[in-house]
């Protein structure tokens, strides 16, 4: 065969290889020292003239540089085109999650109990956290001196020039604030941030959030307070519910009752204080209590949230600490 011919043969492989496998057969094939065909060719130059000698010869160093070249350029682009595979993106992979920031725990319960007593027709209505001693307690039947005024462990706020002003200590302050201006029949929910004068632990805080619900009309019985209650708590933990009333104490209201609830397999667990406005309320808002009736409820967001995730201590949602946190996205 002829220099000239393997030059052709060797080129064509060399484009044809396609794995850096395939380029090393290539270069054993024509270029290898014991039976590579280059050196076919040099061995046959013994029996050549001197002439031919030291054209061919010329003519097969020359090819065995060219293919040396040629592999190694080969080779080099085979590794670039393995290396890009490499780097490309594949859609079919799993994607890394970004690290984002996400709602607070208490923040997503809120959400959900407006979302909820919203789909019920309820307005919600919000109130200040820095409160007159007469709308957190005056206005609810609870007047200076009255032992259930204990009920409450109160923050007072000493400014001067003013007195009789606190840190809320329910979202009940609202009631009298939201009937002064309006007239019934209506249907609110006050979501909001209390505080209390308590040492803390696993269920009490300095401060925590309620929900309170008022409805009014000419004839909203304990019946109404009733739906509502149970159709909230069955939307809010989506599953079948046992509830319990007791009759129980809040000076606003009369009859006053407290709601137990247990979810499957669990225990019973006191969820909010309830009742029907009482007289004095009315009248304090000059309502004509012949006229009108209506329940009131309260509830603690964060013994919601503590429920519904199983959190054991509500001080862990006022820590700050993302490892807790983090758990709620
Ligand atoms: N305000 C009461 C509390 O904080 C709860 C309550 C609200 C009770 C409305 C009855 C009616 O304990």
């Amino acid at each position: 065969m002829s220099v000239e011919q393997l030059r052709i043969e060797a080129i064509k492989e060399i484009k044809e290889a396609s794995t850096q496998e395939a380029c090393e057969k290539v270069r054993i094939k024509y270029l290898g020292r014991k039976e590579g065909k280059l050196i076919e060719v040099l061995k046959s130059l013994k029996d050549m003239s001197v002439e031919e000698k030291r054209t061919i010869g010329t003519a097969a160093n020359e090819l065995h540089q060219l293919l040396e070249h040629e592999l190694e350029e080969k080779i080099e682009k085979i590794k670039r085109s393995e290396e890009e595979k490499k780097n490309r993106f594949d859609v079919t992979k799993p994607g890394k999650r970004i690290a984002s920031g996400h709602l607070h725990p208490l923040t997503k319960v809120d959400k959900e109990v407006r979302t909820i007593f919203s789909s019920l027709n309820f307005t919600i209505v919000e109130g200040p956290e820095l409160e007159k001693e007469t709308y957190n307690f005056d206005k609810l039947n609870i007047p200076a001196g009255h032992s259930a005024r204990d009920m409450w462990d109160t923050l007072w706020v000493k400014k001067e020039g003013t007195n009789g002003l606190l840190m809320r200590t329910h979202t009940s302050p609202v009631q009298a604030r939201y009937m002064e201006s309006h007239n019934p029949p209506f249907q609110i929910i006050v979501p909001g941030r209390c505080f209390r004068y308590e040492a803390t632990d696993a269920s009490h805080e300095i401060n925590f959030y309620q929900i309170e619900g008022l409805m009014v009309g000419p004839d909203i019985t304990l019946a109404n307070l009733k739906f509502i209650i149970e159709t909230f708590f069955k939307k809010f933990f989506k599953q079948k519910i046992e509830f319990r009333y007791r009759p129980s104490y809040f000076p606003f209201v009369e009859p006053g009752i407290e709601v137990d609830i247990r979810l499957k397999g669990g225990k019973w667990l006191e969820v909010m204080g309830a009742g029907m406005v009482h007289r004095n309320v009315f009248d304090g808002v000059k309502y004509n209590h012949t006229q009108v009736q209506g329940f009131a409820f309260g509830m603690g967001l964060d013994r919601l949230a503590m429920i519904k995730y199983g959190v054991p201590d509500i001080r862990l949602f006022y820590s700050g600490d993302v490892r807790f946190t983090k758990n709620f996205r």
